[in-house]
Order: structure tokens, then sequence, then C-alpha cells
């Protein structure tokens, strides 16, 4: 009796099992099924993507501005920040699939560029409505930055594409913007929402330390800060091109070798050591308190005109080397004029990534001063090699880089906060600055890399 009635039940067991197996089975064989309809995931969305993103990018009638080449042979079709250049921004490109505008414009969007010309072809999304709505955001700056009155005037003297914005010199409550030049004021309540600023034109050296401040944005000649200040900023006109022959002899009638103006005798990088070894092994003119020849302040111009005629090289010598420290001691005095600058202050690849192509020699090229000298030898002989450093000459131009314009369409932009956990170890930590050269500076670094 006992037997069939267990039987029965293991039949019940044994019918269970098999269609919960095949009930699995035909799952998996439907999910087959369905994969085998349906075509690869991201194909589909790769199909959809594109047709809109060239809907979008008709609707404004813009491309990506700041990456097309410039036309060189008509100024007016240069964008509005160049030499006679009228292109203006037209409102931002933004994705249909994420809904945000596909301008890089921040550092942490792309850390390889400085984003100048991005950041002045910005222009929001919705700019239109924001103009005729005529809500102004509002930049306080408690001291310092001279050039910006209080009220428009800067946006419109600059004829900023995007204007609606306000300096004030009090009232931090109603700020949506503090920019602090060098240090923080103690200015009173902070409301939550608004972006504080620090803007140093001083390398990590001449600058003092933040103490204890929230800093949102930095505004510093620093390629990484979130908006560049730089002393020069070079745009070629077509970024394939970087040369052009030269139609002039700049060795011509020559008869000087190396020039130096110098006021600061003792300067943390040891520029004057480097400076006086180089001077046993060629001609180095020493000009100012440091050297025996002078050139009084107030005929300052006659002396840099010494350098289109006269002289072959020019030291261009910073006071501190710092990451990305360049000043128009370089842009200015040395690119300015007909000579070749020799350049000592950034990393040789901070020189590469901001000027000319070609356009001056990094002190860091050299094993020692002695390598130098002979290699400048080499030039003062060979006129073809020495005028292939001047070959930059107009293939672009310093621009403006309109730092209010820029301050005020980067605070329109609709970005999640930011802010530095300690912008003090990002402006002066390990590896910014070097007392030395970069030479031994990059060995240590490798070989404690290597350990
Ligand atoms: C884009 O717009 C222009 C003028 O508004 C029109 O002539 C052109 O055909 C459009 N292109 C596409 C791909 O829709
Ligand atoms: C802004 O421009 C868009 C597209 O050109 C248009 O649809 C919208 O009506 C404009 N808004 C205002 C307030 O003018
Ligand atoms: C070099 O000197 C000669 C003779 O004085 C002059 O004709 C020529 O223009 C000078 N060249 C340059 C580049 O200054
Ligand atoms: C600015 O920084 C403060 C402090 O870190 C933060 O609370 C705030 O959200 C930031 N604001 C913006 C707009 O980034």
């Amino acid at each position: 009796m006992g037997l069939p009635r267990l039987s029965l039940k293991r039949c019940f067991l044994y019918v269970f099992c098999f269609t919960g197996m095949l009930l699995v089975i035909i799952n998996v064989r439907q999910k087959d099924i369905w994969q085998s309809l349906r075509t690869n995931p991201s194909q589909v969305q790769a199909v959809r993507t594109v047709p809109e993103a060239s809907k979008a990018l008709n609707f404004t009638g813009t491309i990506n501005l700041a990456e097309r080449p410039v036309d060189s042979s008509d100024p007016s079709r240069r964008p509005w920040y160049m030499k006679g250049g009228r292109r203006m921004p037209f409102p931002a490109v933004k994705s249909r699939r994420t809904g945000r505008r596909l301008a890089k414009l921040w550092p942490d969007e792309d850390a390889n560029d400085d984003r100048v010309t991005n950041q002045l072809m910005f222009m929001p999304p919705e700019y239109n409505r924001t103009y005729a709505e005529s809500h102004l955001k509002k930049i306080m700056i408690p001291h310092g930055m001279g050039e910006a009155l209080t009220g428009r005037d800067v946006f419109f003297n600059q004829k900023c594409p995007v204007n609606t914005c306000v300096i004030t010199r009090d009232n931090m409550e109603n700020a949506d913007l503090v920019v602090f030049q060098d240090y923080i004021s103690h200015v009173g309540h902070r409301p939550p929402n608004q972006i504080w600023m620090i803007y140093f034109l001083e390398c990590p050296y001449h600058t003092q330390n933040i103490k204890n401040a929230a800093i949102n944005w930095t505004g510093t000649y620093r390629k990484d800060s979130d908006i560049v200040a730089p002393y020069e900023r070079w745009q070629y006109y077509d970024p394939s091109v970087t040369q052009i022959n030269q139609h002039f002899n700049y060795a011509a009638n020559k008869t000087k070798k190396v020039a130096w103006f110098v006021s600061n005798c003792h300067a943390r990088n040891q520029r004057m050591r480097y400076a006086k070894e180089l001077g046993k092994h060629i001609q180095v003119d020493i000009y100012g308190a440091c050297g025996p020849l002078h050139c009084p302040r107030s005929q300052a111009q006659t002396c840099f005109d010494m350098l289109d005629v006269d002289y072959k090289f020019y030291l261009a010598f910073e006071n501190s080397n710092c990451k990305d420290y360049i000043t128009e001691k370089f842009f200015v005095n040395g690119l300015g004029h007909n000579v070749l600058p020799i350049v000592m202050g950034a990393h040789p690849t901070d020189y590469a990534r901001s000027a000319p192509y070609r356009s001056y020699i990094h002190v860091d090229e050299f094993e020692s001063p002695k390598e130098l000298a002979e290699y400048l030898y080499r030039l003062d002989n060979d006129d073809e090699l020495y005028n292939s450093y001047f070959k930059w000459k107009g293939t672009g131009e310093f621009i403006n880089t309109y730092f209010f314009c820029r301050v005020c369409a980067m605070l329109h932009d609709d970005r999640p906060p930011k802010s530095y956990n300690d912008v003090n170890d990002w402006w002066r930590g390990n590896g910014v600055c070097t007392s030395g050269s970069w030479r031994e500076h990059d060995a240590v670094a490798m070989s404690s890399r290597n350990v």
C-alpha cells in the first residue's frame, strides 16, 4: 500500500522538475531568439545619434567653430577675437542624447588644452532668452583688477558675445561670482551657491598661501586653470601651417651674439650663474643692474631695437622655473623682435605648447651652457639654420584673450558645481616649480620612479 503512494509522489516530483527545466530552456531559447532578431544595441545607438547630431548642427547653423581652420586670405572671416575678425559665436550646440553642450570649456573636459578659444566662442544654448530677459550675472571684485570698472562697460567695450554680466565692488551677498586677486579678503557671509575664483598673475614664489578658502575656479597663466589668463596667447591662422618661407635674412649685418637685460640678480632659478657660465664660451652682453652695460629705462625701446639689428640671440630668462610660467620677456621682448630667444623658466614641454613652432631654444635642450654655446656658434655660422627659427612669422598672431568676456560667458554655463580640495597644493604643490633645471628635476623624478 505504501509503495504506490510513494511512487505517485515521485511521479509528481519528476513531472514538476521536467516542466521546470522545460520552462528554463524555453526562456533561454527565447532570449537567444530575441537577441538574434535585434541588432547590436550599440549599433542602434550609433545609427540614431548620427542624424540627430547633424540635425542639431544645422539647427543652430554652426559647426565647432574653434576647430575650423581660420581663413587667412580674408581676415574678416576670422573669429571676432582675431585682428579684423568678424565671425561671432552662435548659441552652443547641445547633444540630443545628454542634453549637454558639446563645447569643451573646463579643465575636466579637456586636460590638454587651455580652452581659451572655445571659451571665446561659447554662447550658452538658450542665450537669446537670457539676453531678452536681461538677467545679469553679478561679478563682485573686492580688490585689485583696476581694469574692471564697475557696471557693464568692460563687456560692451570688449564687444563680448556674452555680455549679460555686471561688475560690482560691494554687496558681496548678491554676487554670483567673487574674484579675489592674489588673496582672500574678509568680505562677510558667503551664500551657498556663490562661486569664488582666485586670480594670480605672479608665480607661486611671489603669491601668498590661500588659507581655509573653498575656491571653485582659478584664473591664472596655468593652462589647467579654469579661466586661463596667459601673458600672451599664440593662435595660428591654420594649425596645419606652422612654417612659411621668409624673404628676409634675420642674420644680416648682425655683429653681436647674445644680449640680456636684467635687473634682479638673485633669481631663484640661478639664471645669473647660467648666464655667467655661458659667457665663458660665447659673448654675452649683460645690460642693467647685474652687468657692466647700461640701458636706462627711459630708453628701453632703443635698447630693444638693438635686438633687431645687432644681436643674434636674446636671453629670455624668467626669474622662476615654474609650470607654464612664461611672461612677456619671451613673447614681447623676444618674439616681438627679429632675434632668436633662448629661454629658461617653464618646462620645455610648456614652451612647446605655448610658443609658435621652432621660435626659440630652451636651455634644457642642452647638457650644459658650454654645449649651448657650441650650438649658438653653429647657428652663427649657418644663416640658413639660423633663419629656420623665424619661419613661424606670419603664420598666426597673438590674440587678445578677453578675460572678462570669458568670465561672463562661463558664468552662464550650466555645469555641475566644482571646487578645489586644496588650492595651495594645486598652485604650489610638488613638481610645480623647481629651483634647479628641469633637466635635473626630470632626472630625479625618473630615478625615484624607478626605485
Ligand atoms: C541646413 O540648413 C541650410 C540652411 O538653413 C539648408 O540649406 C541645408 O539644406 C540644411 N542641411 C541639412 C543637411 O538639412
Ligand atoms: C531663441 O531661439 C530659438 C531658436 O532659434 C527660438 O526657437 C526661440 O523662440 C528663441 N527665443 C527667444 C526668447 O527669442
Ligand atoms: C644690411 O646692410 C646693408 C648695407 O648697409 C643694407 O643695404 C641692408 O638693407 C642691411 N640689411 C638688413 C637686413 O638690415
Ligand atoms: C563652490 O565651492 C563650494 C565649497 O566647496 C561648494 O559647496 C559649491 O557647491 C561650489 N559652487 C559651485 C557653483 O561650484
